[in-house]
């Protein structure tokens, strides 16, 4: 399996508190790993921190693809709602440049996760968990390597969550990409590896 992501002693916080310490884990092509944990445990410091948006305090957190490759879904949403832009021109903004191509990658992104009827609605106008799905689709737009889903299905229904489950699980078996995601989704479990964010360290 191709070596996609590796941490070594990494240590993630704020200024000079650290939340999570001895941070050594590894993500290859082919795999689904989820980063489980109490609320406040440190996963979404984990994560921002293997993205770079938040410096780390020690150890390293090293990249063997481009930044281009690498699919973000964050947490909290980071969009205005009041602008005046469709769910199309979201998964869009994915894109370095334009054109019809890249305006077909998009649409097959929502299509993806049952959203191509709503791609002209404006985005502030969708539901929050319709919302979460067009941010999901402007992760897969690019067609990452690595996938990094920071809570994906808050606000989404059963039934989206085991859909998208399915759609990640699918893509790792049979594309060979790699997924993160903090979740709490017991079924999205089966057939990944858990890492447990506990005690101000990550285990397993
Ligand atoms: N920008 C920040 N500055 C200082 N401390 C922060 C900041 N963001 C988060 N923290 C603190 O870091 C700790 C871990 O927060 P984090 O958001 O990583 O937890 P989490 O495991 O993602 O929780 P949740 O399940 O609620 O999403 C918390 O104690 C939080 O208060
Ligand atoms: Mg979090």
């Amino acid at each position: 399996m191709s070596l996609l992501f590796r941490a070594v002693d990494g240590v993630c916080g704020y200024g000079l508190t650290a939340i999570v310490s001895a941070v050594n884990f590894e993500l290859c092509a082919g795999e689904f790993v989820i980063l489980e944990g109490a609320n406040g445990s440190g996963k979404s410091t984990i994560i921002r921190t293997i993205l770079g948006t938040q410096v780390s305090l020690g150890g390293s957190f090293t990249w063997n693809i481009p930044q281009e490759k690498i699919g973000v879904v964050p947490q909290d949403l980071p969009i205005d709602q009041s602008l005046p832009v469709t769910a199309l021109d979201l998964v869009l903004t994915a894109f370095l440049s334009g054109g019809k191509a890249v305006r077909s990658q998009a649409m097959l992104a929502l299509e993806q996760v049952g959203m191509e009827s709503l791609a002209h609605r404006r985005f502030g106008e969708l539901s929050g968990g319709q919302r979460r799905r067009v941010l999901f689709a402007r992760a897969l737009a690019t067609d990452p390597a690595c996938l990094i889903l920071d809570e994906p299905t808050v606000n989404m229904d059963a039934e989206t969550e085991l859909a998208l489950g399915e759609l990640l699980h699918r893509m790792v078996t049979v594309e060979q990409k790699c997924v993160l995601a903090t979740s709490h989704v017991t079924a999205w479990m089966n057939g990944s590896r858990v890492l447990r964010v506990e005690g101000g360290t990550v285990h397993g």
